[in-house]
């Protein structure tokens, strides 16, 4: 039977990059961090992740990045496509030495609607697609300053029923069979991506972690019954799932107004702070010093933003809402602030706080109205 240890878990730091928040996560003693950029690199690094426990993935990494990481001595890059590899060995050949490369594979058979947010399957821009693993592999082996490190696959993300993710998982391992079997290497590694999800009515069931956790020991001790994959280390990079529960996005109203009929509270955040929760209309809000009160009425929300892009799309009931009222949005802690349109209006970002052991602590302060200012050139010639 495979151990909880044979599947590792890497923080995907995309889903709330706040160093505060990594940090507890780091602590909370997962295996690892998953990151996209050179910022999250930084990130990882001053949440205490060990650069060997650092996983390079996403598209369009840039050569300044590849150094950046390979001189870090992060723990494998995942590659996004051929071209990739080939930069990736270059630059690691200028560092002098040898990086882990893994390969993102865009699954053959992997547009089945797995989840809300399709990563594989079809054209995509991630991933290699699996008709040309084999020969990438071989392009590694072949390449001095790269070593094959394994195979990454992700077919969506918001998957709410365990079944559907486990389902996924098991295309993954077939094709890591099948992949394994034609290039005749070792299978170090399978990273099953993340995709976890999170549910935000007290009516919707929310993701069956243990039964994920089961099904998948399940499905490799299944492979390895028939003899495959048996020295392969595997790995979940999870991230909305880690961290969503955990965050309240609060806002307050500025405005309340009638039109045709509907009333309006004009709010003073909106999806310069919260882009994804707002517009996926589907999380719990509450007033914040009202959260069980009764007499609620239809309300439509909306932010300070000059776009109708800046409001719910439909409304939410609310008990009574006034001017000065606390908006509370529930479970909103991953891909919030990080996934939002920050710079549009000038309205800056919100101050973000960290709840723990009984104590607030501000783990990001507030913009000022000058922090506009910042980092623009203003040349005394424009004046
Ligand atoms: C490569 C990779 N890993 C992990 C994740 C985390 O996904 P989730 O937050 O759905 O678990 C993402 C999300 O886009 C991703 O692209």
């Amino acid at each position: 039977m495979i151990s909880d240890a044979e599947i590792e878990v890497y923080y995907s730091i995309k889903a709330n990059p706040a160093v505060g928040v990594c940090r507890v996560i780091c602590e909370a003693g997962v295996d690892g961090a998953e990151i996209a950029s050179s910022g999250e690199l930084i990130a990882a690094m001053a949440s205490g992740f060990d650069a060997g426990r650092v996983l390079f993935a996403g598209p369009g990494k840039t050569d300044g990045e590849l150094e950046h990481a390979i001189g870090e001595g992060v723990g494998q890059i995942n590659a996004e496509s051929v071209g990739e590899i080939g930069r990736i060995d270059a630059v690691a050949g200028r560092l002098g030495v040898v990086q882990r490369v893994g390969i993102r594979v865009n699954l053959e058979d992997g547009d089945s609607g797995h989840g809300k947010i399709r990563t594989g399957g079809g054209a995509q821009k991630f991933g290699i697609d699996e008709s040309q693993v084999v020969e990438a592999i071989g392009l590694i082996e072949g390449l001095d300053n790269v070593e094959f490190a394994g195979l990454h696959t992700m077919l969506g993300s918001q998957v709410l029923d365990a079944d559907v993710m486990l389902e996924s998982c098991g295309l993954g391992i077939e094709m890591a069979i099948r992949v394994s079997a034609a290039s005749g290497v070792d299978m170090k590694s399978f990273n099953f991506g993340g995709g976890l999800g999170v549910s935000h009515f007290d009516d919707e069931v929310g993701f069956d972690v243990v039964g994920f956790g089961e099904g998948l020991k399940g499905l490799i001790g299944e492979a390895r019954k028939n003899g495959a994959l048996s020295e392969t280390k595997f790995v979940i990079e999870p991230g909305r799932v880690l961290v969503s529960e955990f965050g309240v996005y609060v806002s307050r109203v500025v405005d309340v107004k009638e039109s045709c009929g509907e009333t309006f509270a004009i709010l003073d955040g909106g999806i310069h702070h919260a882009l994804l929760p707002i517009t996926a209309n589907s999380y719990r809000v509450v007033i914040a010093d009202r959260v069980d009160a009764g007499g609620c009425e239809a309300v439509m929300l909306g932010g300070p933003l000059c776009t109708s892009a800046d409001q719910w799309r439909s409304s939410v009931e609310l008990p009574g809402v006034k001017v000065g009222d606390v908006v509370a949005m529930m479970n909103s802690g991953a891909y919030g602030l990080t996934a939002s349109m920050n710079m549009f209006l000038s309205r800056g970002t919100p101050v973000e706080v960290l709840v723990i052991g009984g104590e607030c602590l501000v783990i990001r302060e507030r913009s000022t109205a000058e922090s506009v200012l910042d980092g623009q050139c203003i040349s005394e010639s424009l004046e």
